[in-house]
C-alpha cells in the first residue's frame, strides 16, 4: 500500500472516460488501498455544485461496481473538488493552483499531483500551454539546497497523463509531441494506450517468456502467418461525431493493434525494465515495413447505416472496417504475415491473437500425413472475452484407423484464477503512473514510427482513391476482406468460433 496521498487533477471530468474507466478504476484502488488517499480536482465545463458532481460520479460508479463500500465513499467525497471551468481560460488554472497549494499547505508537503487530460484530443494543446504558462505543470519549486544536491522536486512532484489518439497523422503527432517534450520530461509523461494495460496482453510475455516451449518457435521458421482480429459488435452509438474524423485506422490500428502487434513480434528484452521493455516493443514498430500497395494489401469497409447514424456526414468516406497485411522486417519474421482486422458492427466483440503454425513437413517422399489431411496448430491469445488461450491440435481418431482431427486444448483465465481477480486496464495503468513505472506506456519514438506507417497507408488510400466497401451489420465485414486473405490461400479465424 502506498499512504502517501496525491491530487489528480482530472480534465474532463464530466465524460465518457471518467464514468465508465476512471471512477470505477480510482475506487478499486482505494478499496484495495493501493493508494492512501486522492484528492480529486475534477475539471469540468459542465455547470455543477461539489454535490451535483459527486452525485454524478456516484451514479456512474453504480453502473460499475456491485456493492459501493460506503464509508469509503463518503471519504472519497471529501476529497473531490470540481472546478467548473473553460480549459482556454486562466481562471480555471488560477483555481486549481489553488487547491493544490491548499493540499501542500495541509500536508506541509509537496504533495505530487497528475495531471489527467481526459478531453477529446482538440484540447490537448490548450491545456498543455496553460499548464505551463500558470506555472502548475512546474510542480514544487526546488530549492537552492535542492538543486545542489541534484534533486529536482518539480520534476518528481508532476506527471503528465495523457489518453490516445496522440495526434491525428504524422504531423499532428510530432507536434503534439514537441508541444509535451518543451514542457514534460519523457519520465513525467504518460500516453495511455489502455490496451497495454490489458492483463491478457502482458500474459503474452508470460506465456511466451516463462514457458520453454514456445520461444524457440516463435519465429519464421515455425509460424506460417498470425492474425490479430480486434472486433466489435456496437456501432459508433454517440461518439460519432469524433469517429467520423477518425476511422477504424487511426482509431484502433495506430495504437492497439500495433501494440498488440508489438507485444507479440518483439525480442526478449535485455532487462526486467520499463525501457527494455518499452525499447523491445518499439524496435518492432519501427520495422514494420511501409505498406507500399495499399490496394493490395489493405481493405477498407463502411457498415450499412453507419451514414444514418447520430453526427455523421451524410456523405462520409470513412471507415468502420479496416483489414491488412503486414510485414515485420526482422530475422525472426522473415516472411511471415501478420494479418490486423477490425470493426464496428461486426458479429461479435472479441479480441484474439493468433499464431498459426506450419504443417508438418514430409521428409524426402514420406510423408506420415499428407499436409492435406492435418490443419495447422493454432494458438489462440484471447485478449478479450473469455480471456484465455487455445491450442489447435491434432489428435488420433478413436478407432483402429490412423486418421487424425483436430481438437482444442483450452485455458480459462477465469477458471483458473476467478473471475474478479485481473485488474482493469485503467487501474492497472492508473497506478503504474503513480508508482512511475512506464513499461506500459506508449513512448514518442513509438508513436512516431506507428503514425509513419499509417499516414503512409492513408496517403495512398487518398491517391489512389480506394473504394470503401460495404457490409451489413452483425457479419465479419465486407466480402472483399475474406478475398484479400484468400488470395494468399488462407482464411480468417477465430480460435473462440472454432
Ligand atoms: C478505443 C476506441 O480506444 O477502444 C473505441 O476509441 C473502441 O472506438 C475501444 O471501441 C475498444 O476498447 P475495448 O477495450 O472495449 O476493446
Amino acid at each position: 500500500m502506498n499512504s502517501s496521498p496525491i491530487i489528480l487533477v482530472i480534465f474532463g471530468a464530466t465524460g465518457d472516460l471518467m464514468q465508465r474507466k476512471l471512477v470505477p478504476a480510482m475506487y478499486r484502488l482505494l478499496k484495495r488501498k493501493d493508494i492512501g488517499r486522492i484528492h480529486l480536482v475534477a475539471v469540468g465545463r459542465r455547470s455543477l455544485s461539489k454535490s451535483d458532481f459527486c452525485t454524478f460520479l456516484y451514479d456512474a460508479l453504480k453502473k460499475n461496481v456491485l456493492q459501493i463500500d460506503e464509508i469509503l465513499w463518503k471519504q472519497i467525497e471529501e476529497d473531490i473538488s470540481y472546478i467548473e471551468g473553460h480549459f482556454e481560460d486562466e481562471k480555471t488554472y488560477a483555481a486549481i493552483k489553488i487547491l493544490v497549494a491548499k493540499a501542500d499547505d495541509a500536508y506541509k508537503a509537496c504533495v505530487p499531483r497528475y495531471f489527467y487530460l481526459a478531453t477529446p484530443p482538440v484540447h490537448y494543446e490548450t491545456i498543455l500551454k496553460k499548464l505551463a504558462e500558470s506555472g502548475l505543470s512546474e510542480g514544487c519549486v526546488t530549492s537552492n539546497i535542492q538543486q545542489k544536491r541534484g534533486e529536482n522536486i518539480g520534476i518528481n512532484s508532476t506527471k503528465i497523463l495523457i489518453e490516445k489518439p496522440f495526434g491525428n497523422d504524422l504531423s499532428t503527432a510530432r507536434s503534439l509531441e514537441k508541444l509535451l517534450s518543451s514542457i514534460f520530461q519523457e519520465q513525467q509523461i504518460y500516453r495511455i494506450d489502455h490496451y497495454l494495460g490489458k492483463e491478457t496482453v502482458q500474459n503474452i510475455l508470460a506465456l511466451r517468456f516463462a514457458n520453454g516451449i514456445f520461444d524457440p518457435t516463435w519465429n519464421s521458421e515455425f509460424i506460417d502467418h498470425v492474425q490479430i482480429a480486434l472486433a466489435e459488435s456496437d456501432g459508433v452509438g454517440d461518439r460519432g461525431a469524433f469517429y467520423d474524423g477518425v476511422g477504424a485506422l487511426r482509431d484502433v490500428v495506430q495504437n492497439h493493434m500495433f501494440e498488440m502487434l508489438a507485444v507479440t513480434a518483439m525480442e526478449q528484452p535485455h532487462a526486467f525494465t520499463a525501457d527494455s521493455i518499452r525499447d523491445a516493443r518499439i524496435e518492432v514498430l519501427k520495422h514494420i515495413l511501409p505498406v507500399d500497395d495499399a490496394m493490395g494489401q489493405t481493405v477498407r469497409g463502411q457498415y450499412q447505416g453507419y451514414l444514418l447514424e447520430k453526427q455523421i456526414a451524410r456523405d462520409s468516406k470513412t471507415e468502420t472496417f479496416f483489414a491488412g497485411k503486414f510485414l515485420v522486417d526482422t530475422p525472426r519474421w522473415n516472411g511471415v504475415p501478420f494479418y490486423l482486422r477490425t470493426g464496428k458492427k461486426l458479429k461479435t466483440k472479441v479480441t484474439e491473437i493468433s499464431l498459426h503454425y506450419k504443417k508438418p513437413v514430409c521428409t524426402g517422399d514420406v510423408c506420415f500425413f499428407r499436409p492435406d489431411d492435418v490443419m495447422r496448430n493454432v494458438l489462440s491469445l484471447r485478449i478479450q472475452p473469455d480471456e484465455g488461450i487455445t491450442l489447435r491440435l491434432m489428435v488420433k481418431e478413436p478407432g483402429f484407423g490412423m486418421r487424425v482431427t483436430p481438437t482444442k486444448m483450452e485455458f480459462c483465465y477465469a477458471q483458473a484464477f476467478g473471475s474478479t481477480v485481473s485488474p482493469e486496464p485503467y487501474e492497472r495503468l492508473l497506478l503504474d503512473a503513480l508508482r512511475g513505472d512506464q513499461t506500459l506506456f506508449a513512448r514518442t519514438d513509438g508513436i512516431d514510427a506507428s503514425w509513419s506507417l499509417v499516414t503512409g497507408i492513408l496517403n495512398a488510400w487518398e491517391f489512389s482513391n480506394q473504394s470503401l466497401c460495404s457490409y451489413k451489420g452483425g457479419t465479419w465485414g465486407p466480402k472483399e476482406s475474406d478475398d484479400f486473405i484468400q488470395k494468399d490461400g488462407r482464411a480468417w479465424f477465430l480460435g473462440s468460433e472454432a
